[in-house]
């Protein structure tokens, strides 16, 4: 699949997911010669702004995310076709405004009525943007040529009965063909690799399962704080920030049986099958396997750095979770008896993300019986910031000496390289282009992950015990608990990195 001629119009344009993620990923695909050739791009925002001043800002967050490979021709040839409208969401104004100017880019850029609209806004717009550009012909444009695709970040809606309704909007106007749901997750190179690394190499599909695997651990964990998002991170907390989709995301990926095919569908039915075999989380277990914590003062890689609950528009006493630490169980042939364990957090020791898959012991015979018990196997897909795979094994220690040591087979994707692998949004940006929805989620992984989420969210909201995160000092691996959900049942998180 070829990226075809488009007009990409960013609601939300003056926002940071255009200059921090969009604008870089855009430049990085022109530098790779992989945007079409007939391609423009509008950002339409609330702010006054000429195409100039729109351009102008957007440079500084480039150069920032590009660092040393901005390509200063690269930049003056993408921000030629970079325009600016001023719009109100709720106006209709200004989408039949916006309708005009989107003909005469068609006309000047011959993109042939093919338009994304990518939605960067706060959530609340995503229904009346939707309702609104059908309303005023922006879906259907009156030469009835080219595709409409809808592009619609997090979070979708609050909860199951929010994600329902927002997306009865969004399928009254945009087929689920055209709809792209974004999980940033899915662009990132390691964690295309984990279909590849399971299905592409019988070692491991051999023994992915309750027979050989004692216990798999997903943990996502940053060291940066709540940074200016205030206003939408008090609503969402890390249940709905991480949980709802990246982590449930990569649990899919991680626990699902081979698809019959590659096909976009046919592998988003294996990833729904996972959601719909995790056992369900009846408050005692809400209360018994979750653990919900919050960032106090600390110091992370040597600066001081303040509570959560003293951040510029946190509440002082605000209930939402930074951390979350929980147990898993998917209910099928495969992993019956095989716990998950995931976690994530802010203002954590160190940013990493990986999943690990630790493997049985061994029964107390042969060299167990003469030395005691031995380290296990694992392997560890490391998804960010290093990128690979390593496996720890045990060895006969060279020379003399009887003993048996751990030793690792390490493979580092990124680290000849620093920086090779795109940027998960240039991936997912061309998708769209392409057309090509097997990165985005399909509505019923929304659905299913929401009805997992709430069962948490609810006992949160009514159970006393645990209605109140508990504190964490900034810098540490969170609550002690999280610690003790793994050493009840014998086991202890593997550090990241
Ligand atoms: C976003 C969350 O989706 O993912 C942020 O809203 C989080 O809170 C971010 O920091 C993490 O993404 P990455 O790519 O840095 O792991």
């Amino acid at each position: 699949l070829q990226p075809v001629e488009a007009v990409l119009v960013i609601f939300g344009g003056t926002g940071d997911l255009t200059s921090r993620k969009l604008i870089p990923a855009l430049h990085n695909l022109k530098a790779k010669d992989s945007l079409p050739q007939h391609f423009a791009v509008i950002g339409v925002g609330r702010r006054q702004l000429s195409d100039q001043e729109f351009r102008k800002n957007l440079y500084p967050a480039l150069r920032q995310a590009v660092g040393e490979n901005l390509r200063a021709d690269t930049w003056a040839e993408l921000q030629e076709r970079i325009f600016y409208r001023r719009f109100d969401f709720q106006d209709e104004r200004g989408y039949r405004v916006l309708r005009e100017f989107l003909e005469q880019t068609d006309a000047a850029y011959q993109t042939g009525g093919n338009r994304i609209y990518y939605l960067a806004v706060a959530p609340e717009y995503f229904g009346v943007i939707v309702e609104k550009l059908y309303a005023n012909g922006l879906v259907r444009n009156r030469s009835g040529q080219g595709w409409q695709r809808v592009v619609i970040e997090k979070p979708f809606g609050r909860d199951l009965a929010t994600a329902r309704v927002l997306n009865r909007k969004i399928t009254a106007v945009f087929s689920e063909k055209n709809t792209f749901r974004i999980d940033h997750y899915l662009g990132k190179e390691m964690i295309q690799n984990i279909m590849v690394l399971r299905f592409a190499n019988p070692l491991f599909e051999a023994v992915w399962n309750n027979k050989y695997v004692d216990n798999v651990q997903i943990s996502a964990t940053e060291t940066v704080g709540v940074e200016n998002r205030a206003g939408y991170y008090e609503q969402a907390g890390a249940l709905r920030d991480m949980l709802q989709n990246h982590l449930l995301q990569l649990l899919t990926l991680t626990g699902m049986e081979p698809p019959v095919s590659l096909t976009t569908e046919a592998v988003r039915d294996e990833k729904v099958k996972v959601l719909r075999s995790l056992r369900a989380l009846a408050p005692e277990r809400v209360a018994g396997d979750v653990v919900r914590g919050q960032y106090g003062p600390g110091r992370i890689e040597g600066g001081q750095v303040a509570a959560y609950r003293e951040e510029k528009g946190i509440s002082p006493s605000s209930d939402t979770e930074t951390f979350l630490a929980l147990k898993v169980e998917i209910d099928n042939f495969r992993w019956a008896g095989v716990p998950f364990y995931i976690r994530t957090g802010k203002r954590l020791r160190a940013k990493s993300t990986d999943v690990i898959v630790q493997f049985k012991a061994l029964p107390p015979i042969l060299y167990v019986k003469e030395h005691g018990e031995l380290e296990p196997n694992i392997l560890i897909i490391r998804i960010q910031p290093k990128e690979g795979v390593y496996f720890q094994f045990n060895a006969k220690k060279p020379g003399m000496d009887p003993s048996i040591s751990p030793v690792k087979m390490d493979f580092c994707q990124n680290c000849d390289f620093e920086n090779n692998s795109p940027e998960a949004y240039e991936k997912l940006l061309l998708d769209v282009m392409r057309g090509d929805p097997t990165l985005f989620t399909r509505w019923d992984e929304v659905e299913y992950s929401w009805k997992f989420v709430d069962q948490i969210a609810q006992t949160w909201g009514e159970d006393q015990r645990i209605s109140s995160p508990v504190p964490y000092p900034a810098g540490t691996w969170g609550p002690a608990a999280a610690g003790e959900l793994l050493a009840r049942d014998g086991r202890a998180w593997w550090s990241p990195g």
